[in-house]
């Protein structure tokens, strides 16, 4: 296990930590930029109330909910769907990073969950319309773009966007894991969002 995770039990069994789990919802496709860059994936991110990227997802509190009820919870809130995450869907648990010198009582659960595009156009479809959230605590939900353009473009831009806690590295170790992209293509997109901020 990399350093700083623990698992779900241990997470579970610290005491007087809060909770937040959030969730990376995808999809393949078919779809094809200009009609002819395929995209291949659909990844869901979500523009928060503060302006940063994130996952969907939010507290929970363990004593009153499961930790997978709970996301469900929050998703049903901020995207306007009871999208079902189960134990299964859990990728890590973390102690989040301390806040200048105050130690942080904070543990971050990760999930992914693989949907039908189908599916993920329904949660744009709820997001935008019913959920409660929607334009209070989610400004809107985006997509991720995989692909790179030759100036740089694309994944690589997008990734020289400000991200909550550590939603940015959530995404990249996500897009390694599930083959969503290959190295090479995202050395590249890296290469190109530190570029952004030089
Ligand atoms: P309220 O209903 O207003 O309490 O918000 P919420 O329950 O939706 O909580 P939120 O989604 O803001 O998540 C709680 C905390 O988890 C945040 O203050 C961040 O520190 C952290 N957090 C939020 N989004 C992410 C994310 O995508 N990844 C990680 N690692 N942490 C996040
Ligand atoms: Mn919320
Ligand atoms: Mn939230
Ligand atoms: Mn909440
Ligand atoms: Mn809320
Ligand atoms: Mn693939």
């Amino acid at each position: 296990m990399a350093s700083g995770q623990l698992l779900r039990a241990e997470a579970l069994a610290c005491t007087g930590h809060r909770h937040a789990c959030h969730v990376m919802l995808y999809s393949d496709t078919k779809s094809q930029l200009f009609g002819r860059i395929p995209i291949r994936h659909v990844v869901l991110m979500q523009v928060r109330f503060d302006g940063l990227l994130g996952f969907p997802g939010g507290l929970v509190d363990p004593s009153k909910e499961t930790l997978e009820a709970g996301l469900t919870r929050e998703l049903l809130e901020e995207l306007g769907v009871a999208v079902p995450v189960s134990e299964e869907d859990h990728v890590e648990s973390r102690l989040a990073p301390a806040v200048s010198a105050a130690p942080s009582n904070l543990i971050t659960h990760f999930y992914v969950k693989k949907m039908e595009e189908e599916q993920i156009r329904e949660v744009e479809k709820a997001s935008a319309s019913t959920a409660v959230d929607h334009g209070l605590e989610v400004m809107g939900m985006v997509r991720v773009p995989l692909f790179s353009t030759k100036r740089g473009g694309g994944l690589g831009f997008f990734l020289s966007h400000s991200f909550i806690g550590n939603a940015r590295s959530q995404l990249i170790n996500s897009l390694l894991r599930l083959h969503l992209l290959s190295a090479p293509e995202l050395q590249c997109a890296l290469r190109s969002s530190l570029k952004m901020h030089a």
